[in-house]
């Protein structure tokens, strides 16, 4: 039977070539704000992947005065133009759609970026999550605004793209629209459609401009959500305006994205439900004659393609899906549905944005790499026996690679089940259970490249020698930190003892994260949960800075829910035992220079790993390359330089330093896919 996932849909006068689309989303990966080479190559890659559409430009800005907030393109320079047309040509070649999203940010930027002009929005309210206070749009402002968009629009159409589509939540256009964010007392504030008037200025404008011929959507936020915001009905009857108005499709939001917990409920991450706005946007659909396209968490191809059967949406958007495997649709083509690298749902890829610069995948380090590391493993010149040691992230992406380069893989870890400190996280409860994709997926590729992997298997080095390897990867991980205490190391627990419940949690606990990451938090959770009183001390200036915006909410619901105080900026300094068998943790404030005491019954502590490095240190003397790594050639994606005799030995992942589940996989990815 016909895959209605891989149906053509017919947008106006443009052909489908499925219903597919990686919907608009800014990665981060353009250059002086234009999409240049490595922009192109992610795109072209999705496209290549099998992709019917691909919106690029996340939030690309018309105006000077919406600095970009998160590495937006700039369509108000006429540079773009020449960068969108290769781009369009390129994806084009691969058979794919190409439209951009095109936005005034309004007060969702800072006043502190580009050229410092003033953040603007329908009123004066500041935006929780950019912190900027805008002032109150002037008529001035909504004129040389208004052409903004339609210089931009041309500019989008000058450079052969199939359409645009204009955003309009949570930016300058619905700050008008929603009640929440509207508070003025002039035309443009009050009834609907006065609210109304500014973004259907716009879109007229917009629509004179590019002619007919040209797709122009919107993607919106019908509902809002929440008391006081925009309701259902007031936001059909904007959409159906908008329809008059010359709006050829819509991509369906709801709720708001002001700050960070609604926005994490409008993007959702794991460890909550699959396409939590599936029956809205049909309902949506069913409301209005224009196709809908709608994007949030549906990442798992049964669900895409139920949707589309079921007639629920025209169009599916499976964004992260493809940021994770941007050949996801080839591979549902080609019945290899199973071999789906899954979108896990961590939403590391929108945070790294804000934390390291641009959006990475927690598994897939090739996106956004395309430039320089491959997607698809090719084969080695040469079949070489490799060993690799342990079985966490960065040992089974080792194995992975290895294995797709045709080598002769094996593959020892010690525990009986592989995965590591990830098994670890996805032990911590319900809401994390999804991180087991990143081991399983890994597993299951090895397996099928015919790596021999060996869990229950503690390997010495002579266990490797007896292997008789070519290639050796140490990939043994770390272990909890304590050394950072003056004393007390044996009266802690960590934050392994806690989530591989070895230890039980006590009543009132004191739990120490000098990590900065999730292992503290989930550990936090985990103890909030049992039903313990928890204080969660940093020596840092804030909670968790590695967890970024959009995991934190979920954390912060259970700190909120089950009371976990908070204390910032002191460090644990020791830890001892006072005559009534409690704990004395003593803190000490480097600001304050002095020190304080809680007595506590159980103390927890969370400061990374050290390497757990023996086998390494023992393989060393008999390598060739006495394990180290030439970084030119690493970076270059060249094989590593090596002459002589024995084998090649490197360490990969926290067997080196301790270090997050991207990083450990990127360590093993672009090594070995040189070896
Ligand atoms: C890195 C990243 C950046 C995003 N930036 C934008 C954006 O600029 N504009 C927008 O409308 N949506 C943006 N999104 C949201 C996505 O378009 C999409 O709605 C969201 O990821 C939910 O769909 P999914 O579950 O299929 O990923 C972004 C998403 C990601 C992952
Ligand atoms: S980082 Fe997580 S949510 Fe984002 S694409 Fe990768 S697996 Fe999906």
């Amino acid at each position: 039977m016909d895959d209605p996932l891989l149906s053509p849909f017919q947008l106006r006068h443009l052909t489908l070539r499925n219903r597919v689309v990686s919907t608009s989303h800014e990665p981060a990966y353009g250059e002086d704000g234009m999409p240049k080479d490595r922009y192109r190559r992610y795109h072209v890659e999705k496209a290549r992947g099998g992709v019917a559409l691909t919106m690029i430009g996340g939030s690309a800005v018309v105006s000077p005065d919406s600095p970009p907030a998160f590495g937006n393109l700039l369509l108000y320079s006429d540079e773009i133009v020449p960068w969108l047309a290769r781009l369009a040509d390129e994806v084009h070649e691969a058979g794919a759609a190409v439209m951009c999203q095109v936005t005034h940010l309004g007060r969702r930027t800072s006043n502190y970026a580009g050229d410092w002009l003033p953040v603007v929005a329908a009123s004066p309210l500041r935006e929780a999550a950019h912190r900027a206070f805008p002032k109150q749009a002037e008529e001035w402002d909504l004129d040389r605004i208004t052409a903004d968009y339609v210089s931009a629009a041309i500019r989008c159409q000058a450079g052969g793209l199939d359409g645009i589509e204009i955003e309009s939540y949570g930016h300058l256009l619905d700050g008008f629209v929603s009640p929440a964010t509207n508070h003025r007392g002039d035309s443009y504030g009050g009834s609907l459609e006065n609210r109304l008037a500014f973004p259907r200025r716009v879109i007229r404008a917009v629509r004179a401009a590019v002619g007919p011929d040209f797709i122009v959507g919107i993607r919106m936020a019908v509902d809002e959500d929440d008391p006081g915001w925009l309701g259902f009905d007031e936001g059909l009857t904007a959409l159906r305006a908008y329809v008059d108005d010359g709006i050829d499709f819509v991509s369906t939001i709801k709720g708001h994205i002001d700050a960070d917990a609604p926005l994490a409920r409008v993007i959702p991450s794991m460890g909550t439900p699959s396409a939590p706005f599936l029956q809205f946007s049909a309902a949506v659909k069913r409301a209005v004659d224009i196709p809908v396209l709608h994007a949030a968490r549906i990442a798992d191809v049964a669900t895409a393609r139920y949707a589309i059967r079921e007639g629920l949406l025209d169009l599916v958007g499976m964004t992260r899906a493809q940021i994770a495997d941007p050949h996801l649709v080839r591979k549902v083509a080609a019945g290899q549905e199973d071999r789906i690298r899954p979108c896990v749902g961590a939403s590391y890829c929108l945070d790294a944005i804000y934390d390291s610069g641009d959006a990475k995948c927690v598994h897939n380090p090739a996106t956004g790499r395309e430039l320089t590391i491959p997607h698809e493993i090719g084969r080695a010149p040469r079949r070489r026996k490799a060993v690799v040691v342990g079985g966490g992230p960065a040992g089974l992406e080792a194995a992975r690679v290895l294995a797709a380069r045709g080598h002769d893989v094996v593959l020892f870890e010690a525990d009986t089940a592989p995965g590591g400190q990830v098994r670890l996280a996805a032990l911590a409860g319900q809401r994390r259970r999804d991180l087991i994709g990143i081991v399983d997926w890994r597993v299951s590729e090895a397996k099928r490249e015919g790596a021999d992997l060996r869990f229950g298997a503690l390997a010495e080095a002579q266990d490797v020698l007896a292997e008789r390897p070519d290639v050796v990867i140490v990939a043994t991980g770390g272990l909890p930190d304590r050394s950072f205490l003056d004393a007390g190391q044996d009266l802690v627990a960590d934050s392994w003892d806690i989530l591989s419940r070895a230890t039980a949690p006590g009543a009132a606990i004191l739990l120490y994260d000098d990590n900065g990451g999730y292992p503290g938090m989930d550990a936090a959770e985990f103890l909030a949960r049992a039903g313990a009183a928890v204080e969660y001390v940093t020596p840092e200036r804030r909670l968790a800075p590695d967890v970024g915006s959009m995991n934190s909410p979920a954390y912060l619901e259970v700190f909120a829910r089950h009371s976990v105080a908070t204390t910032l900026a002191y460090r644990l300094r020791r830890v001892d035992r006072i005559p009534d068998g409690r704990l004395l943790a003593t803190l000490y404030s480097e600001y304050a220079r002095h020190e304080v005491g809680r007595t506590v019954d159980q103390v927890v502590v969370e400061h990374g790993t050290l390497p757990n490095d023996d086998v390494y240190h023992a393989l060393v003397p008999g390598s060739v390359n006495g394990g180290a790594v030439d970084y030119p050639s690493l970076l270059a994606g060249r094989p590593q330089p090596v002459s002589g005799h024995g084998y090649q030995l490197y360490r990969v992942g926290d067997a080196v330093a301790s270090r997050n589940i991207h990083a450990a996989i990127f360590d093993s990815l672009r090594l070995c896919a040189a070896i």
